[in-house]
C-alpha cells in the first residue's frame, strides 16, 4: 500500500487531478480556481505545483492530491488510493504487514457470513420460513447478505475447522462459545444479519431469534474488528444513495434499516443496540450533511432523538426528526404504508429547534404564567444554541405565539449562553461548550493554592492539570489576585498582608456560578496536613486523568481507522497508544 501511495505522489500530478474537475488559471507559479468544497464567487482555491497541494483560503480545506480525491469524490483513504492508481495504470500493492490480522479476522468473518448464507439458502429451512413471513424478498436477502444459523450446536464450527480456523480465532470474533473443553456455535436457530464497515468488510453479527425467546437480538462481542459504537447497519449498502440524496435516515434496528430499504428507501442505516455516538455522527458526516432520526414515537424513542439531535448539532449536521405513528415502528410503517407516505413523514420532520420546542411545549403547562415563564427559560435554552439569524426567527415565532417579549427571550438566551461560556483561552465564536465541571483533584489544587499561594507562579507544573472552565477561570483569577497585591505595603483591616491571597479581588473576577464553587473550596475542603505533598499528588493523579483519556482517543481513532486510513497513519497511533500505556504503567 505505501509503495503505491509513494508512487501515486511521485507519478500523479495534483495540477492534471483537480484540473478534471475545478477550472484552473495559472497565476505565477501557482493555479488558482474557484473552490469545489465551498461556494463562492470569486476563486481563493489554489494550487501548487510545486508542494503538489491544494488550499482554499476561503473555507480552509487542504491537502495533498489523495486527500483531494477523498474529497472531492467522497472516498475513504483506500478507496481513493485505489482510484487514483488505477486512473493512471499504477499497480495496487498490499504490503505483507499492511493488514496483517485484522485481515485475517474479517476473512473469517466473511467464511462465517458465508456459511449462514448457504444455509438460508438450502432449501426450505425455518430460517427462510421466518424471512419470508417477515416479508423480506430474495433480493433483499442478497444485498444484505442475510443467513441463518441453523439450530445445531456445531455446524459454524465445523465448517470453520475444517478450513483450518483455530478455536482460538473463532473466540475472538465471538463465533462461538467454549465449554469445558467444547466448542459450540454461539449464534444458533436465527436469522443473521452481517455487519459490514464503510469499506464492506464483515465486522460482526446481529442474529434474530425465530420467533419470540430471548434474547430477540444476539449481537457479536466487541472484538479488534467491531465496535458498536464506531459503525452503523446497513451504511456500506445505503452510502451511495446517502450521497446522491444528500441526506441519510437513521433508525434503531436491523430490521428496520433492512426493510426501508427493500421499500425503496436507499438510503438508511441503523444504530447497533446502543445510544448514538459522536463516532457514528463523523462517519455520517462523510457522506452527507442532513440527517434524519427515525425513532419509535414511544417515551424512550423521543429521550433517544432529544440525545441523537445533540449530538448531530454538535458535529455541525442538519438534523431532523420523525417519529412514526401510531405505535409502528418504521418497518411496519413502510410495509402497511408504503414508500410515499415514508417520504411524506421525511418531508414534514422537524427540524432542530423546532423539535426541541414542540417537546418543550408538552413539557410545561402553558395555560399558567409560571409554566410560560419555565418553558420560555427552556426554550431559550434551545435557540442559544442557533445561529444568529434563526434564532432571531424563532424568537420572533415565539413571541408572537405567547405573547412574551422579544427582549425577555432574548435575556434568557444571554443568560445560557453566559452559563456556557466558553474559557476566553480557547475562545471560539463557533464554539459553545457546556461549563465542564471541576473534579476533586482541581478543586484540591485550589485549596492548595489558598495556603500556598507560591504554587500559583508554578503555571507551567500545574496547567495541564485544571482542564475543567471553572477551575480555569478560578486559578486565573487567583494569579491575578496575587500579582495585583504581590508589592502592597502594609496592611489595613481591609487589605491582607503583603504575600496573602486577596480573596476579595478573586472574587471580583469570578461570575456568581464560579464565586460558588471558589467559597465552597475554601470553606468547604479540609485543609491538606502536608500541602507540599498534596500539591505533588494532584500534579500525578491529574497527568494520569489526561494520559487515559489520550489512550481512550487512541483507541477510538484506531477503531475508527478500520480499512480507511493508511498504514503509517495506524502505526503512528499504534506507537503513541503503547507510549501512553508504558507512561500509564510507570
Ligand atoms: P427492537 O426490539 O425495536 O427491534 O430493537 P426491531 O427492529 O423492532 O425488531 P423486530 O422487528 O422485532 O425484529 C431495536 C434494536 O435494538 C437492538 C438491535 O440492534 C435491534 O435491531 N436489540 C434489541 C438488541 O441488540 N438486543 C435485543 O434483545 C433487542
Ligand atoms: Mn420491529
Amino acid at each position: 500500500m505505501s509503495r503505491t501511495v509513494d508512487e501515486i505522489k511521485e507519478k500523479v500530478n495534483i495540477v492534471d487531478v483537480v484540473g478534471q474537475v475545478v477550472q484552473l488559471k495559472r497565476t505565477g507559479i501557482n493555479y488558482k480556481g474557484l473552490c469545489p468544497f465551498h461556494q463562492e464567487k470569486t476563486p481563493s482555491f489554489v494550487v501548487s505545483d510545486q508542494r503538489q497541494n491544494f488550499h482554499c483560503f476561503g473555507c480552509g480545506e487542504g491537502g495533498d492530491v489523495i486527500e483531494f480525491v477523498k474529497k472531492y469524490y467522497n472516498l475513504d483513504f483506500t478507496e481513493a488510493v485505489e482510484k487514483l492508481a488505477s486512473q493512471y495504470n499504477i499497480p495496487v500493492e498490499w504490503g505483507k504487514g499492511d493488514h496483517g490480522e485484522r485481515e485475517e479476522l474479517y476473512k473469517i468473518n466473511r467464511e462465517a457470513a458465508a456459511y449462514f448464507y448457504r444455509q438460508l439458502r438450502k432449501g426450505p429451512n425455518p430460517g427462510l420460513t421466518y424471512a419470508a413471513g417477515r416479508g423480506l424478498t430474495k433480493e433483499t436477502l442478497h444485498t444484505f447478505g442475510i443467513g441463518y444459523a441453523p439450530d445445531e450446536w456445531t455446524g459454524l464450527y465445523d465448517t470453520l475447522k475444517a478450513k483450518g480456523i483455530t478455536e482460538d480465532k473463532m473466540m475472538k470474533l465471538g463465533l462461538i462459545s467454549q465449554s469445558g473443553k467444547r466448542y459450540y456455535d454461539k449464534f444458533r436457530n436465527r436469522l443473521i444479519f452481517p455487519i459490514q464497515n464503510t469499506a464492506g468488510k464483515i465486522i460482526g453479527f446481529g442474529g434474530r431469534i425465530l420467533g419470540d425467546g430471548q434474547p430477540k437480538y444476539l449481537n457479536s462481542q466487541e472484538t479488534p474488528v467491531f465496535q458498536k459504537k464506531n459503525n452503523l447497519y446497513g451504511l456500506y449498502q445505503s452510502k451511495a444513495e446517502a450521497v446522491k440524496e444528500d441526506k441519510i435516515v437513521l433508525v434503531e434496528g436491523y430490521m428496520d434499516a433492512v426493510s426501508l430499504y427493500q421499500g425503496g428507501i436507499h438510503n438508511v442505516a441503523a444504530s447497533l443496540g446502543t445510544a448514538l455516538t459522536e463516532n457514528q455522527v463523523r462517519l455520517l458526516k462523510r457522506y452527507t450533511k442532513n440527517a434524519y432520526l427515525c425513532y419509535d414515537s414511544d417515551e424512550a424513542g423521543i429521550r433517544a432523538a432529544l440525545r441523537g439531535m445533540d449530538i448531530f448539532q454538535a458535529e455541525g449536521m442538519d438534523v431532523r426528526v420523525l417519529h412514526v405513528t401510531e405505535g409502528k415502528d418504521p418497518d411496519d410503517f413502510i410495509k402497511q404504508r408504503g414508500k410515499e407516505a415514508f417520504l411524506d413523514l421525511m418531508d414534514a420532520a422537524l427540524p432542530y429547534a423546532d423539535y426541541k420546542i414542540k417537546y418543550l411545549e408538552g413539557q410545561h403547562d402553558l395555560s399558567t404564567d409560571r409554566g410560560r415563564v419555565a418553558f420560555l427559560v427552556d426554550a431559550a435554552g434551545v435557540l442559544a444554541r442557533l445561529g444568529p439569524v434563526e434564532a432571531d426567527m424563532y424568537t420572533k415565532e415565539l413571541s408572537d405565539r405567547y405573547g412574551i417579549s422579544r427582549d425577555a427571550i432574548r435575556r434568557e438566551m444571554e443568560g445560557s449562553r453566559k452559563e456556557r461560556a466558553p474559557v476566553p483561552r480557547r475562545q471560539d465564536p463557533e464554539e459553545q461548550t457546556v461549563r465542564t465541571p471541576m473534579d476533586l483533584t482541581e478543586k484540591l489544587l485550589i485549596k492548595v493554592f489558598l495556603t500556598q499561594q507560591e504554587y500559583l507562579d508554578r503555571e507551567a507544573e500545574w496547567k495541564d492539570a485544571i482542564q475543567s472552565d471553572s477551575g480555569q477561570l478560578i486559578a486565573a483569577a487567583m494569579q491575578k489576585a496575587r500579582a495585583g497585591n504581590a508589592g502592597a505595603a502594609g496592611s489595613t483591616p481591609d487589605t491582607p498582608a503583603p504575600g496573602q491571597l486577596d480573596e476579595r479581588a478573586v472574587l471580583e473576577q469570578l461570575d456568581e456560578q464560579d464565586q460558588q464553587v471558589f467559597l465552597s473550596i475554601r470553606d468547604g475542603m479540609p485543609a491538606p496536613a502536608d500541602p507540599q505533598g498534596a500539591y505533588r499528588d494532584c500534579l500525578i493523579k491529574a497527568k494520569k486523568a489526561l494520559l487515559r483519556k489520550r489512550e481512550q482517543d487512541l483507541i477510538d481513532r484506531l477503531a475508527l481507522a478500520d480499512g480507511t486510513v493508511n498504514k503509517e497513519e495506524v502505526d503512528r497511533i499504534t506507537a503513541e497508544l503503547i507510549d501512553v500505556q508504558m507512561k500509564l504503567k510507570s
